[in-house]
């Protein structure tokens, strides 16, 4: 990267909406549009896509973007009144130029800071005032950080209670050679079985038909690994205790109009989410949930099953 190229841009994407693009010195960058506060692309130093977007997402709103990483807000999935996964994937955000103090790590300078607002459109729908900070940094080595810091700012002395998910969808290469670490023996709600609580075997999970489960309390690092690729996604995660996983397989992926037919191949969501035991915020109170990805070749963990052993010895700390 020149000197004089930029860490973060603001240009614009597909169907002339607003989009900024991160860069880091070794060549990783990562795409974020306004709408929806979505990042697009996350690519590695070798210009490699990780993340999937369908070819026949519509980048036209209302319509959310078919993958990237959807933020669902105020409600996860159909659990309320308001439309699926909330409506913060469908909204227009704004750059925050003027973040609360945040505290950061002074070698990270491809970040950009978003905000959404309660909108008197929405207070119909959702009658409470809130401020969402959405800060979405591209470390040095690639790594790709989403900070959520959700703020009740309600004048009327009301709580709010809400659900969240940052609904990743990791780009696999073949979706029968894929394993997920970290999520054995854990239970889950299964959406394909009225939300029936089941539990975990012990081996990692692998995916032959589709899948739609929220696992619980799970630990605070998930591993995806892509076989073919050899390469393995970290996800660690901070404020958010279930995660969805979730491919729709060959008969529901037909039925979505945004998914080609085979698409789901290529596709993984694995989803930092809060969903079994809602938040509750009081006026003037916020709530932080917190991701981190990086992908790694898969040689770099081999022999080293325990997903635990899998991951770097960094810790989340306070953002
Ligand atoms: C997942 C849900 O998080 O998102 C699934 O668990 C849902 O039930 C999927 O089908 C996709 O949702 P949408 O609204 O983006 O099509």
């Amino acid at each position: 990267m020149s000197e004089e190229t930029k860490y973060v841009e603001l240009c614009k994407g597909i169907n002339g909406l607003d989009k900024i693009i991160l860069r880091e010195v070794r060549g990783c960058s990562a795409e974020v549009y306004l709408f929806g506060g979505h990042v697009t692309s996350w690519k590695n130093e070798h210009g490699e896509e990780l993340l999937f977007v369908s070819n026949k997402a519509i980048f036209k709103p209302p319509k959310a973007i078919r993958g990237g990483i959807p933020i669902c807000f105020p409600q996860f999935s159909n659990l309320g009144s308001l439309e699926q996964h909330g409506f913060a994937r469908t909204r227009f955000w704004t750059i925050d130029n003027d973040p609360p103090p945040f505290p950061t790590n002074s070698s990270n300078k491809a970040f950009i800071d978003l905000i959404l607002k309660h909108s008197e459109e929405d207070v119909k729908i959702w009658p409470h005032r809130y401020e969402f900070r959405l800060r979405i940094t591209l470390g040095p080595g690639g790594d790709l950080m989403l900070t959520s810091r959700i703020r009740n700012t309600n004048t009327d002395g009301k709580s709010f209670t809400f659900t969240f998910a940052y609904h990743t969808y990791f780009h696999v290469t073949d979706i029968s050679e894929v394993r997920v670490e970290g999520l054995e023996t854990l239970d889950y709600l299964d959406n394909l079985k009225n939300r029936e609580r089941f539990t975990e075997q012990g081996d990692a999970i692998v995916f032959e038909s589709e899948v739609d489960k929220v696992y619980l309390s799970t630990p605070t690092k998930i591993a995806i690994l892509d076989h073919e690729r050899k390469r393995t996604f970290e996800l660690r995660k901070d404020g958010l205790p279930d995660a969805v996983v979730w491919n729709p397989w060959d008969k529901k992926a037909k039925a979505i109009p945004d998914l080609g037919d085979d698409e789901y191949k290529h596709m993984l969501c694995v989803e930092a989410a809060c969903v079994e035991k809602p938040i509750t915020l009081k006026p003037g109170e916020e709530w932080r949930g917190r991701q981190e990805l990086s992908a790694v070749p898969s040689s770099y963990c081999s022999g080293q099953l325990d997903p635990v052993g899998a991951f770097s010895s960094e810790e989340i700390g306070p953002a």
